[in-house]
């Protein structure tokens, strides 16, 4: 894809979003994306609510995020919710997503078999839900982000070759 992706970042964290600790993961997916060449058009923090998670995408894809990176809640603690915020509101799952970053992200930490990270079409969006470590988050949007433009190309509907 020659123009831009236009991107949204959701951080999802209780204590971040209460102020309680800096949000690290947002700002560190941003530098990453524009690293990319990619636009980030808005940046939100919300708790580890299912509701307000399914709102901040669908605000943010109404918007004209053509990708959408969520960090945070995609572990396995109470509170641990974005999976099934983001299987809500999602048309499609993309399981090779979230099969290469956990494979991939393995061979830096075993503890990466906990984060059920995924991508889903969300409306017109490509939703990556990544986990909240801001290096996880970075590393493993590194690990996906050649297949991005295609698949925002197709959850956004431009007629393509394949
Ligand atoms: N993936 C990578 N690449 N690097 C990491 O440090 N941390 C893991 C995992 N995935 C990690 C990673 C850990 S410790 C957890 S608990 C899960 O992501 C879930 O994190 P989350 O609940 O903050 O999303």
């Amino acid at each position: 894809m020659t123009s831009t992706i236009l991107t949204g970042i959701i951080t999802v964290s209780d204590r971040a979003s209460q102020g309680h600790y800096e949000d690290l993961g947002g700002p560190a997916l941003k530098e990453a994306a524009q690293g990319h060449g990619w636009e980030v058009a808005a940046e939100v923090i919300v708790p580890d609510d299912l509701e307000r998670i399914q709102q901040a995408v669908l605000a943010l894809e109404a918007q004209g995020c053509g990708l959408i990176l969520t960090t945070g809640g995609t572990g396995i603690a109470e509170r641990d919710v974005t999976p099934e915020a983001l299987r809500g509101i999602m048309r499609v799952e993309i399981p090779g997503f979230g099969e290469v970053m956990r494979m991939r992200s393995l061979a830096s930490t075993p503890n990466a078999i906990l984060s059920r990270c995924l991508a889903a079409v969300v409306g017109r969006s490509l939703v990556i839900a990544l986990p909240g470590k801001p290096a996880g988050a970075v590393e493993c949007l590194g690990y996906v982000k050649d297949a991005i433009p295609h698949s925002v190309k197709l959850a956004r509907r431009v007629p393509t070759s394949c």
